[in-house]
C-alpha cells in the first residue's frame, strides 16, 4: 500500500458512536478503522485525548456571491480554507440564475468560480423564474452535472423572489426527478410591505431591519412551503430556520409524516436580535442577515428543535460583506447587503454550546455538522462518514482547545466576525481533505484548487409520493349517467 496515514490513539466518533479506534488512510480513502491495524510505513497522525469524527459539511454558504448591487468578499478559495481550519471539509454553495438567465449558464460560472476552492464542494441550483427552459435545465443539472437540490427564495421581491407558481412549478418538476426542492422561507410581499412603511416612520437604521422581517413573516412562508410540498408530494428542506413560527411548521409537516427537513444556522442559535439595536451603526450593520437574529425565546426553541430531532443539519448561509460594502445601506436599511460568515467557526460554536452544555452528545453533533447533511443530499457515506471506503475527510478535534473568537485571528475575508469576544472551548487541531493534512497546530496548508465537485446522485422514487394526498384512493368521475 501507498500513501498511507494512520491516525493513533483517539476516540472515533461518528452519528452511530464512539469507540477507541485507529483511522488509516491510503491515498484520498479511509481504508480501516480498529485498533491493531497493520500500517507498515504509513505516517503517523496523532490524535491522543482528542475526538477523531468526520470533517463538516456546510449545506449553506455563499462564496463571491453577487448580491445586493456588490459581490460577497469570500471567494471559494479563502471560504474553504477558513472552512478548514475550523473543522469543515465540504461545503454545499447556490448557483443563483438572475431572472431570465438560464440555469445552465449560470451554473457553469459557478463551477469556473469554485474551481479555486481547496476542499470538496457542490451546488444547489437556485430556480428564480419559469419556463420551459428551466424545467428543461433542471433535468440536464440532475441527470448530468449531479444536482440534486434546487433552491427557491420566497423573499427578494424584485430580485430573484419565487412566486407561488414557480414554487408549483418548481416543486413538481424536482419531485418528478427525484431532487429535493429546498426554500428560503419569508413571505416577500410582507417584506417589501413592512420595509416601506418603516422607512416612512422614519426608521432607517439597521434596526429597522428585524422590524420588517419579524417571526410571522417566516412562518407564513415556511408553512405555505410545506403545504404546497405537501398536495404535491415533494420532499422540502427549509434553510436557515430562524423562529418558533417555522420550526411549528416544520414540526407538524414531520408528525404528520411529512417529509420536511429543515436546517439551522450556527449564529441563530446563539446571536439574539440585541445587536441590531447597537449605537454604533456599523455594529449594527453587521449583523443585517435574512432572516434576522431573534429574541432569546426562539433560540431556546431552535435548540430544542435540534435535540429534538425537528432541525437536522446545521449551516452558517456564509456570506460576507465587509463594513464599506455593508455602508451602502448608510441611509437606508434596506440596502444593507443581506448576510453573515461564520465558516470557520461553525462547529466550535456547536460543540461550545451544545456538546459543552450538554444539549448534544459528541455524536450527536457529528449528525448535526456532517451526517445528516450528507444523507439528505445524498452523499453518505462517500461523505460525512468514517466508513472504510469513504473519502478521508477528517476533523481531529481537541476538546481542550480554548480560543477567543476574533477578525484578527480569523482565517474568513471579512473585516468583522458577528462572534467577536466569545470564548469557545473545542476546536480542530488537524484537518484532513480527501486525506491530506490541510490545517494543523494553527497552520494552514490548503492549496489553491485541490477542492473537487462532488455530485450528487437524484433519489429513488420511493423519496416523494408520502404525501397524504398521495396516499388516498385514485380520485374518480362521478357518472352522471
Ligand atoms: O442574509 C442572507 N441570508 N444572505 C444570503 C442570501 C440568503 O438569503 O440566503
Ligand atoms: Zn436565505
Ligand atoms: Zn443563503
Amino acid at each position: 500500500m501507498t500513501n498511507l496515514k494512520i491516525i493513533q490513539g483517539g476516540t472515533v466518533v461518528t452519528a452511530e458512536g464512539e469507540m477507541r479506534a485507529d483511522v488509516l488512510i491510503e491515498g484520498e480513502k479511509i481504508v480501516a478503522v480498529g485498533t491493531d491495524l497493520a500500517s507498515d510505513g504509513a505516517e503517523v497522525i496523532d490524535a491522543t485525548g482528542a475526538y477523531v469524527m468526520p470533517g463538516g459539511i456546510d449545506p449553506h454558504t455563499h462564496m463571491e456571491l453577487p448580491f445586493m448591487g456588490t459581490v460577497a468578499s469570500e471567494d471559494f478559495f479563502s471560504g474553504t480554507s477558513a472552512a478548514a481550519a475550523g473543522g469543515t471539509t465540504m461545503i454545499l454553495d447556490f448557483v443563483i440564475p438572475a431572472p431570465q438567465q438560464r440555469l445552465m449558464e449560470a451554473y457553469k460560472q459557478w463551477r469556473e468560480w469554485a474551481a479555486k476552492s481547496a476542499a470538496d464542494y457542490s451546488f444547489h441550483v437556485a430556480v428564480t423564474w419559469w419556463d420551459q427552459s428551466v424545467h428543461d435545465d433542471m433535468g440536464t443539472l440532475t441527470t448530468e452535472h449531479g444536482v440534486n437540490s434546487f433552491k427557491h427564495f420566497m423573499a427578494y421581491k424584485n430580485a430573484i423572489m419565487c412566486d407561488d407558481e414557480v414554487l408549483v412549478n418548481s416543486f413538481s418538476r424536482a419531485r418528478d426527478l427525484g431532487a429535493l426542492a429546498t426554500v428560503h422561507a419569508e413571505n416577500g410581499e410582507l417584506v417589501y410591505r413592512l420595509q416601506q412603511e418603516i422607512f416612512d416612520k422614519g426608521i432607517t437604521g439597521p434596526e429597522g431591519h428585524p422590524l420588517s422581517r419579524p417571526p410571522e413573516v417566516e412562518g407564513e412562508a415556511a408553512n405555505r412551503a410545506i403545504r404546497i410540498a405537501e398536495v404535491l408530494g415533494a420532499p422540502l428542506y427549509l434553510v436557515h430556520t430562524s423562529c418558533i413560527d417555522a420550526l411549528e411548521a416544520v414540526t407538524r409537516a414531520r408528525l404528520e409524516g411529512q417529509r420536511v427537513f429543515a436546517e439551522v444556522l450556527a449564529q441563530h442559535l446563539v446571536i439574539d436580535d440585541s445587536h441590531y439595536r447597537n449605537p454604533s451603526w456599523e455594529h449594527a450593520a453587521h449583523y443585517v442577515m435574512s432572516p434576522p437574529f431573534r429574541s432569546k425565546e426562539h433560540q431556546d426553541a431552535l435548540w430544542r428543535g435540534l435535540q429534538g430531532g425537528m432541525l437536522q443539519t446545521t449551516a452558517t448561509d456564509h456570506c460576507c460583506f465587509c463594513t464599506p460594502q455593508k455602508a451602502a445601506g448608510k441611509d437606508d436599511f434596506r440596502k444593507i447587503p443581506n448576510g453573515t460568515g461564520g465558516v470557520e467557526d461553525r462547529m466550535s460554536v456547536l460543540w461550545h454550546h451544545g456538546v459543552r452544555t450538554g444539549r448534544l452528545t459528541p455524536s450527536e453533533f457529528v449528525a448535526v455538522t456532517s451526517t445528516n447533511t450528507a444523507k439528505i443530499f445524498n452523499i453518505h457515506p462517500r461523505k460525512g462518514s468514517l466508513k472504510p471506503g469513504a473519502d478521508a475527510d477528517i476533523v481531529i478535534w481537541d476538546p481542550e482547545q480554548t480560543r477567543t473568537i476574533s477578525k484578527e485571528t480569523s482565517h474568513q475575508n471579512v473585516d468583522f466576525n458577528i462572534y467577536e469576544g466569545m470564548e469557545v472551548t473545542g476546536g480542530a487541531a488537524t484537518t484532513l481533505s480527501r486525506g491530506t493534512v490541510v490545517w494543523t497546530n494553527g497552520e494552514l496548508r490548503t492549496v489553491k484548487g485541490a477542492g473537487k465537485h462532488i455530485e450528487r446522485p437524484c433519489f429513488p422514487d420511493y423519496w416523494a409520493g408520502q404525501s397524504k394526498r398521495n396516499t388516498l384512493a385514485e380520485p374518480t368521475p362521478v357518472d352522471r349517467g
